[in-house]
């Protein structure tokens, strides 16, 4: 059941289009009629403690490290509260938030094909174009024996206005009509689109067979200099691999992509504010982003190339967090004037190698770090552009060793000051400053803070 992950006929086959806010009445009746709010206390009450839970490990982890120096906005707005809804006579969880617009039901409305029938497959595909100034464009799932992979790409094909949502749909012959397909929308102007399986406890036998699905949102490719703008895209996705394709020509104000056991992959992704949250799984590509970016993930590496870029109005900030598993990561710092800049960088993981390597960065830019790992060597290698002290450490009897390049770089602003440093420390701790030229009342104080335990750590400078 692999084979719908990378599907290309998703992308290429021509797909029946359907203009979204043309509901058939009787179909929209039919909806209105049987979705009846029945909130479920119990999953509120687990909701509120699971999202207290996460903010309040969110905010501690963040306290801890770097007491208030980080904004935090995206704690607690995407963890919605899940409702039972029913939909002829069963059962499904959706996101309280959300209305429910339209559900496909019937031929009319999807296409149907047979994979393999000695395999009892089918597929179900149908289709929706959201509108692209949307204040969200948002993709939910929730149900039980679901998975699916999604993909985000441009197509020159795809109407300039529009985003076209595609959602193949793999199931049984059985369990055709249990899983739903849904046009959503919530709080003002936003749209997206669901899948929704039964939650299984209303004693309705269905299939237990997982259902998989695979999801192409497609965006126009414009033929500007100008990249094309969109206001946020929200994807909750349990059970769900994520690829973002090379979308250079595109710039997300906002992007927050969330999955469990499964990889994210951006081949290309310019943002200004993006949150990438998975569990189990990598989380591997390019990313350019102004604001802030958050890449978190459990038992899955983290591997990525960052753009990061402070801008005259705002700093730069960029967050990667995982747990056993090793994060690589390799960043550009860049100013939007050319000059300064000021760059908060986090990367945590535990009982892995953790290796941060800064490429290039603006003259008389501040850049605030903190790397911890633990168990595993620390290495990060700072631009020659870095101004500020530096702090780093790991268990008694191993070593911290501060490398200076050789031959000494040249300084970067091409005034041919020289590089002045000092330093204290022991075999497994070291501090000190670096700078080039003597003081400067307005020389720039970056700080880099790195920690492991029981393996060497090591600074480039
Ligand atoms: C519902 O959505 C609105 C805006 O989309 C958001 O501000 C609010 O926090 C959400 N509420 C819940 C419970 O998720
Ligand atoms: C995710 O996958 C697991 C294992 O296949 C399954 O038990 C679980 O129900 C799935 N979760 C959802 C939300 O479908
Ligand atoms: C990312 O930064 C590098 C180094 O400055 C630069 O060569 C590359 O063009 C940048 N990419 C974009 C799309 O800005
Ligand atoms: C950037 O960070 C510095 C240091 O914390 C702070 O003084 C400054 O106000 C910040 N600038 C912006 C635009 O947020
Ligand atoms: C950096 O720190 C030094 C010493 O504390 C201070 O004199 C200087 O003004 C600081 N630089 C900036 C840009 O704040
Ligand atoms: C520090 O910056 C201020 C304001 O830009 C400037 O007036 C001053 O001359 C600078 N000091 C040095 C030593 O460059």
């Amino acid at each position: 059941m692999q084979a719908y992950s990378d599907n290309p006929l998703l992308i290429k086959a021509p797909i029946g289009q359907q203009p979204y806010s043309l509901l058939p009445t009787s179909e929209q009746a039919q909806v209105d009629d049987l979705v009846r709010l029945r909130k479920k206390r119990r999953a509120r009450r687990f909701g509120h403690a699971l999202v207290s839970t996460l903010c309040l490990g969110y905010l501690v982890y963040l306290a801890s490290k770097y007491t208030g120096i980080f904004h935090h906005g995206h704690c607690g707005d995407s963890v919605e509260h899940d409702v039972v809804h029913t939909l002829s006579g069963i059962g499904y969880t959706i996101p309280s938030n959300v209305s429910l617009v339209h559900c496909v039901d019937g031929t009319q409305d999807r296409i149907e094909t047979t994979v393999d029938s000695s395999q009892d497959l089918y597929e179900s595909r149908s289709s929706f174009q959201l509108p692209l100034d949307s204040a969200t464009i948002f993709l939910v799932s929730r149900g039980q024996n679901l998975h699916g992979a999604i993909s985000v790409v441009t197509s020159e094909d795809q109407e300039v206005d529009s985003a076209k949502v595609v959602v193949s749909l793999y199931h049984t012959e059985k369990s055709q009509d249990w899983a739903k397909v849904c046009l959503l929308s919530r709080g003002q102007g936003e749209n997206g689109v669901g899948i929704f399986t039964p939650i299984g406890r209303s004693g309705h036998h269905w299939d237990r067979r997982s259902l998989s699905y695979s999801i192409a949102v497609i965006l126009p490719a414009l033929d500007s200099d100008k990249p094309l703008q969109i206001n946020n895209l929200e994807t909750d996705l349990p059970n769900t691999s994520h690829h973002v394709g090379d979308l250079s020509d595109v710039l997300f104000d906002r992007i927050s992509l969330r999955a469990t056991n499964a990889p994210m992959n951006l081949e290309l992704l310019v943002t200004d504010s993006s949150s990438v949250i998975t569990t189990n799984g990598p989380i591997t590509g390019t990313l350019h982003s102004s604001l802030q970016s958050v890449l978190t993930t459990t038992n899955g590496p983290i591997k990525v190339n960052v753009n990061l870029t402070s801008t005259e109005q705002s700093n730069a900030t960029l967050i990667a967090h995982a747990t056993n598993s090793p994060i690589n990561a390799k960043i550009n710092l860049l100013s939007s004037v050319g000059n300064g800049g000021t760059f908060f960088v986090s990367t945590t993981t535990t009982n892995s190698p953790l290796s941060v390597d800064f490429l290039t960065s603006p003259v008389d830019s501040t850049l605030h770090l903190v790397s911890k790992t633990t168990n595993g060597f620390a290495s990060v290698a700072l631009d020659p552009a870095y101004e500020g002290s530096y702090d780093i450490a790991t268990s008694r009897y191993l070593s911290a060793r501060v490398h200076h390049k050789v031959p000494v770089p040249e300084d970067p602003s091409g005034k041919g000051r020289p590089r002045e440093g000092h330093a204290i420390g022991s075999r497994n701790e070291v501090r000190g400053e670096i700078y080039w030229g003597r003081y400067d009342e307005n020389r720039s104080n970056g700080t880099v803070f790195i920690r492991t335990t029981n393996s060497p750590v090591l600074l480039d400078v």
